[in-house]
């Protein structure tokens, strides 16, 4: 049998050292509008490309507008997608020459949502299409290729078929360090590649906004202050509160950000990240509360949020983001009630529910205490009466139970 054959669409400063990189386990082809010299690979024309290769590999161009490559301030400017022209053409290629079914893998960075409406729909049905896009920093492109933190794999809905298998199979040989395989839905690996940017984005804005107070401030350093909060790996740097579900609460957390607008104002910081952070979780309880509405509307029940107190196991309503979510059906106009025996404030305190309603379980003591070991879920507070809906913030609640209808906010996947 001879060797697998691999085709480059897109041999830029991702495509071709990743290209030089399959040379060594493969016979690989290249195709580049631009004129383009490799030792490893064979430049050759897009026809022979297509029609001489089993995978295809995309690696054109997904480019910002210009003047929004971050070089000069843009931040004013009316947010624009990237552009998607090179990734039609390189399928409209495809489609037009290649005589056989060909293994289609798409690397460049697009948003989510992208390849399901823009892309997929422009491949002919005889292709095999996956989404696969890389964590590769420029400097670093062929190390970075077989040494990658993790490897996404999207595929129509999200289930490890045998083309995401067969890719696998090829990257095997190639990697150095066993990597991590991530399978999601397109949508989902688009997801994971471009959060995985605005993570390191927004971790490098919170520690240079620390820099900006402690020139402000004195008597700070800055380093002093970001290494303890890098060495704190309990809450910070590690999977605490990497999953979704009701936002920041208690006596501590939203005042602390609330009282940090003042400092930043205080010390003429010049932007505020604390609003933006306060603003972006108020309407994160108003977006909840009108899925909760919208389920109330849907199945004519009126709404109860199970858990007042701002986490299980504690009296404390301070902060409570229950208490938030249900301010925004109230402003909604519609009626809301809460259980929750521990509660220390009763208003709107019901310790029975007599009929069937839409439930907000707000509360998750797996979550909230894992660090501490603990392994006992949540009991209901309140006989949940059948024909209720359960809409869990968390997605833990069984969709099995009987009689009741568990809806898990968070999860828009078809399987
Ligand atoms: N550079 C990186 O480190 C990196 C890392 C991860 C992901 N990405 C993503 O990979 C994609 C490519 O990035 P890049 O940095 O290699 O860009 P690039 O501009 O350096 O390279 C793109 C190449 O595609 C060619 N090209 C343009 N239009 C084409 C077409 N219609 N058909 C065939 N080839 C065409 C260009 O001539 C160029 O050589 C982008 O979506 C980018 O976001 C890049």
């Amino acid at each position: 049998m001879g060797k697998i054959k691999v085709g480059f669409i897109g041999l830029g400063k991702l495509g071709l050292d990743c290209a030089e990189v399959f040379a060594e386990h493969y016979e690989v082809r290249g195709y580049d509008p631009a004129q383009r010299i490799s030792e490893a690979i064979k430049v050759c024309d897009v026809q022979e490309v297509i029609q001489d290769s089993d995978w295809i590999f995309i690696a054109v161009p997904t480019p910002h507008a210009e003047g929004y490559d971050g070089s000069i301030p843009s931040s004013h400017m009316e947010p624009r997608d990237f552009g998607h022209e090179a990734v039609i053409d390189a399928i409209t290629k495809v489609n037009h020459y290649a005589t056989t079914s060909k293994k289609v893998v798409l690397i460049s960075t697009v948003l989510p949502g992208t390849t399901r409406k823009h892309f997929v729909t422009s491949l002919n049905n005889q292709h095999e299409f996956l989404y696969n896009p890389y964590l590769i920093a420029m400097g670093s492109v062929k190390w970075d290729m077989v040494n990658p933190e993790m490897i996404m794999i999207g595929t129509e809905d999200g289930n490890p078929n045998a083309l995401a298998q067969e890719l696998i199979d090829l990257y095997q040989p190639m990697m150095q360090n066993n990597p991590r395989y991530e399978i999601g839905t397109w949508d989902e690996c688009e997801a994971i590649k471009i959060f995985y940017n605005t993570f390191i984005s927004a971790k490098i804005g919170l520690a240079n906004m620390i820099q900006d107070f402690a020139i402000r401030i004195g008597n700070i350093n800055v380093d002093v202050v970001t290494n303890a909060l890098a060495r704190s790996t309990q809450r910070i740097m590690g999977p605490k509160y990497m999953t979704a579900g009701m936002g920041d609460a208690g006596a501590c957390h939203p005042r602390d950000n609330i009282a940090l607008r003042w400092l930043a104002e205080e010390y003429d910081i010049g932007y505020d990240m604390f609003d933006t952070i306060m603003q972006a979780r108020e309407l994160q309880a108003r977006n909840l509360a009108r899925f909760l509405i919208d389920q109330c509307n849907r199945y004519n029940l009126p709404i109860v949020i199970h858990g007042k107190a701002y986490k299980p196991d504690v009296p404390y309503c301070i902060g409570s983001y229950s208490t938030l979510v249900g301010y925004y059906i109230r402003e909604h106009g519609l009626p809301v009630v809460y259980v929750d025996p521990l509660a220390d404030d009763r208003d709107r305190c019901l310790d029975t529910i007599d009929g069937p309603a839409v439930f907000l379980w707000a509360h998750n003591r797996q979550i909230t205490y894992d660090y501490t070991g603990t392994q006992e879920a949540t009991r209901p507070y309140c006989e949940i009466q059948p024909g209720s809906v359960i809409v869990d913030p968390w997605r833990s609640v069984d969709q099995n139970l009987s009689g009741v209808t568990v809806l898990h906010y968070g999860n828009t996947r078809r399987s």
